[in-house]
């Protein structure tokens, strides 16, 4: 077989990603903590609890570990809901705890990124209607000032929304995420405010900061028409057009089109600095005329597709191809904020990170710009309505010791961030089942 290395250019930004909720713990005050309190809404009532103990300061020993694992940057979101536990009050202690792990991230040689809002919000926002209210355009633009004006001597890079279509989905139209809404009206009314949000956010960012970067994490999921029949091939795009590109797209030509409606956002022109892009997987897509509440479409996965520990994930590197082709299309450098897979046992996840890691490798030599890769995640953690289900982490937790526990592809993602590139070497030590299909002779 042959020998070799996959290169990637220099200065590439190998990191992991995490989010507030997900790993802090002990979050009274959050739509989150409270929806988790409602019975039936956790599987198996799980709660986040203590989470990673972040809060509780271990963040102090997971950086250490992801600085030990060669990764040169590291994704994290704060908590709107700490910062601003009240409407009319900022919490500066909550300030400064940030602040400890930015510069914690520093003194590492790790390049902070940070996401303003994932998902979870405070308690007060959700009581004034929360993302139906135009009002949250301006709290939220006043959050945004208040946390970079803190942050910004130690962060430039941005990231003001994660999966605005995710949340819309989960929290409007499926109502598996607070506040449980089933609206496909309401959906598309927060999502305009979630593209005006962004955009002011956007602008307060680079008045305060000008040399900032500022974008927004898309969840590109990719969607293939199942047959050859013209409405299985509609069905696809539909759901390309709504979910994919609604928010990006408006971002660069201010025009929110549903298909049925365009609605001008001028304002929302020109505002990213780079396109976010979290890929999991992709699905197959067939038109069909009575799932009205799926939109008329069933979606599958590809019968020979090797399925993530829950089925949740089908790998299907390809599609992180075609995710960073659409990205390339809107004239922006590219990061992938997010990509990978629930697997305790981590029988698949070095296979999935290789495989898409050389995808992203084939894309990036068709001249797009992409600058670096967050793997999901640096270790286990809350998986929203799916609770401690699924475990993302490169590193596991013991929940009731907090202890984290080495999986093989702690060592399998050293080897990349440190070789900046896949080696035949590291394949053939962690994955040799994709030994042909990489290195190929
Ligand atoms: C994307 C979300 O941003 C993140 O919060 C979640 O844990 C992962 N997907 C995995 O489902």
């Amino acid at each position: 077989m042959p020998k070799g290395t996959y290169i990637f250019p220099e200065g590439f930004l190998w990191g992991t990603a995490t989010a507030a909720h997900q790993v802090e713990g002990r979050n009274q005050n959050n739509t989150w903590y409270a929806w988790e309190q409602e019975e039936g809404r956790i599987i198996n009532g799980h709660q986040s609890g203590l989470a990673c103990d972040w809060w509780g300061g271990r963040w102090r020993e997971d950086f250490d570990r992801a600085q030990a694992g060669g990764q040169n940057a590291h994704r994290l979101s704060i908590a709107w809901s700490r910062i601003q536990p009240e409407p009319d009050r900022w919490d500066e202690d909550a300030l400064d705890r940030y602040r400890e792990m930015l510069v914690g991230l520093r003194s590492r040689k790790m390049t902070p990124m940070v996401t303003l809002h994932h998902f979870s919000e405070p308690l007060w926002l959700a009581e004034m209607g929360g993302w139906e209210n135009e009002a949250v355009i301006d709290a939220f633009e006043a959050f945004t000032r208040k946390a970079v004006e803190a942050l910004m001597p130690y962060c430039n890079l941005w990231v003001t929304i994660n999966e605005p279509n995710v949340f819309m989905l989960g929290a409007y139209i499926e109502g598996l995420f607070p506040p449980g809404k089933k609206d496909f009206n309401a959906a598309l009314q927060v999502m305009q405010h979630m593209i005006r949000a962004h955009a002011r956010a956007y602008k307060v960012i680079h008045e305060l900061q000008p040399d900032a970067r500022v974008g927004s994490s898309i969840n590109y999921r990719g969607f293939r028409s199942a047959s050859w029949l013209p409405w299985d091939r509609l069905a696809a795009k539909a759901l390309h057009t709504l979910f994919n590109d609604l928010f990006p797209r408006t971002l660069k030509d201010g025009v929110f089109n549903t298909i049925r409606k365009k609605t001008s956002i001028p304002e929302a022109i020109g505002t990213q600095d780079f396109v976010g892009v979290n890929y999991y997987s992709t699905d197959m897509v067939r038109f069909s005329p009575f799932a009205a509440k799926d939109m008329y479409t069933k979606r599958f996965y590809p019968e020979d597709a090797a399925l993530s520990e829950s089925d949740f994930i089908a790998n299907i590197p390809e599609g992180m191809i075609e995710a960073v082709k659409w990205a390339g299309g809107f004239g922006l450098p590219i990061i992938i904020t997010e990509n990978g897979v629930d697997d305790s046992k981590d029988s698949l996840r070095p296979r999935y990170i290789l495989e898409h890691l050389h995808a992203l490798w084939k894309i990036m030599n068709a001249n797009l710009r992409v600058e670096g890769y967050f793997h999901w995640a640096l270790v286990d953690n809350f998986e929203w309505e799916r609770g401690w289900t699924q475990r993302f982490g490169l590193w596991g937790l013991d929940l009731e010791t907090q202890a984290r526990i080495r999986r093989p592809s702690v060592d399998l993602y050293a080897e990349i961030c440190r070789t900046n590139g896949i080696a035949s070497d590291t394949v053939e030590k962690y994955a040799p089942e994709v030994m042909e299909t990489l290195f190929p002779g």
